[in-house]
C-alpha cells in the first residue's frame, strides 16, 4: 500500500483497494505505459492500475523479447510514467536477469525501482523457483505482483508464446505457484494466456486479486498492452486482444498530411508564422 501522491484530492489506488474491489466484485483496469505523455492520459481516464511492463523491450525498443531490456531501462521508463501517475497503482517490472537465481542481487533491483521510481509495486515472474527473491523483496516492505502462465521472459524455455496450461499436471501446478504467492504476501498476480476455467479456478480458489491478459472473463480484473489495445503495434494480434482504437492508421494519415502542407508550402500559413 502506497499514498505517494502530492494532491491530497485524489484517492491514490492502494492494494488495499484493489483487494476490496475484488471483494465487493468490481473488475480491475490495468494498462501499461512506458512514458509521462501516454500515461498521463491513461491516469486522468480512470486506470486502476498503470504497469511499466518489461513489454517496453517490444514497443518501445522493438525487440523480438522482452529479454534485453535492463534494469537502468526500466527505471528511466518509470520515471517518466511515474511523474504523469497520481491516481492509479503503479507497478513496475522487474527485468529479465535482475531477479533469476540471486536473491540478493533481486532485492537491490527492487530497492532501486523504489528509490529511483517511486513505484508503489514492483512484479516478478515465476513461482516456486523464485521463492526466496519473492520473500526476502517483500520482507523488505516492497509490495510484489505475481506473474504465472506465459511468462515472457522465460520464452526460450516454453519455445513457443502458445496458450499455457492446457493438460492438467502444468494447471495444478500454476495453482500451486499461485496459492504460494498468495501465502508469501504478494498482493496480487498477472495470468498470462491460460483456459478461461483455469483462470476461474485460481481466481476462485484465492482471497489476492488475479488480473488476466488472455486468461479469460472470470479472473477480477483484464491487462492489456497500450500500443496493442490503441492499435498503434499492428503486427501482434492475439485471439485475446481488444482493439479499441486504430492510432496507425489515425497518426499515418497526420504525419502524411503534414508531409503533404510542408510540401506544397501550406504550412506554415500567416497565422502561423511571427
Ligand atoms: O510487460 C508487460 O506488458 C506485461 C503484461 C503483458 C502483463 O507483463
Amino acid at each position: 500500500m502506497s499514498t505517494y501522491s502530492e494532491d491530497t484530492r485524489i484517492r491514490k489506488v492502494t492494494t488495499q483497494r484493489l483487494l476490496e474491489m475484488k471483494q465487493r466484485g468490481e473488475k480491475i483496469s490495468m494498462l501499461t505505459a512506458y512514458d509521462y505523455s501516454m500515461a498521463s492520459i491513461i491516469d486522468q481516464a480512470g486506470m486502476d492500475v498503470v504497469l511499466v511492463g518489461d513489454s517496453a523491450a517490444n514497443v518501445m525498443a522493438g525487440h523480438t523479447t522482452t529479454l534485453p531490456v535492463t534494469l537502468d531501462q526500466m527505471i528511466w521508463y518509470a520515471q517518466g510514467v511515474r511523474k504523469a501517475v497520481k491516481r492509479a497503482l503503479m507497478v513496475v517490472d522487474l527485468p529479465f536477469g535482475s531477479y533469476q537465481g540471486n536473491s540478493k542481487e533481486a532485492v537491490c533491483s527492487a530497492i532501486r525501482i523504489m528509490k529511483e521510481t517511486g513505484a508503489d509495486a514492483v512484479k516478478m515472474e515465476g513461482g516456486a523457483e523464485i521463492r526466496e527473491s519473492v520473500e526476502r523483496i517483500l520482507s523488505a516492505g516492497i509490495p510484489v505482483m505475481g506473474h504465472l502462465g506465459l511468462t515472457p521472459q522465460s520464452i526460450n524455455k516454453f519455445g513457443t508464446y502458445a496458450v499455457r496450461a492446457q493438460d492438467e499436471v502444468e494447471a495444478q501446478k500454476l495453482v500451486e505457484n499461485a496459492k504460494l504467492l498468495e501465502a508469501l504476501g504478494c498482493f496480487g498476480i498477472v495470468l498470462e494466456k491460460i483456459p478461461a476455467q483455469l483462470g476461474k479456478t485460481v481466481a476462485e480458489t484465492l482471497s489476492i486479486p488475479l488480473i488476466g491478459i488472455g486468461a479469460g472473463p472470470y479472473v477480477d480484473g483484464q491487462v492489456l498492452v497500450m500500443h496493442d489495445m490503441l492499435g498503434i503495434n499492428r503486427e501482434f494480434s492475439p485471439r485475446f486482444l481488444r482493439r479499441y482504437a486504430d492510432l496507425h492508421a489515425t497518426i499515418k494519415d497526420a504525419v502524411k498530411q503534414y508531409i503533404r502542407d510542408v510540401k506544397s508550402r501550406d504550412f506554415p500559413n500567416e497565422k502561423e508564422s511571427y
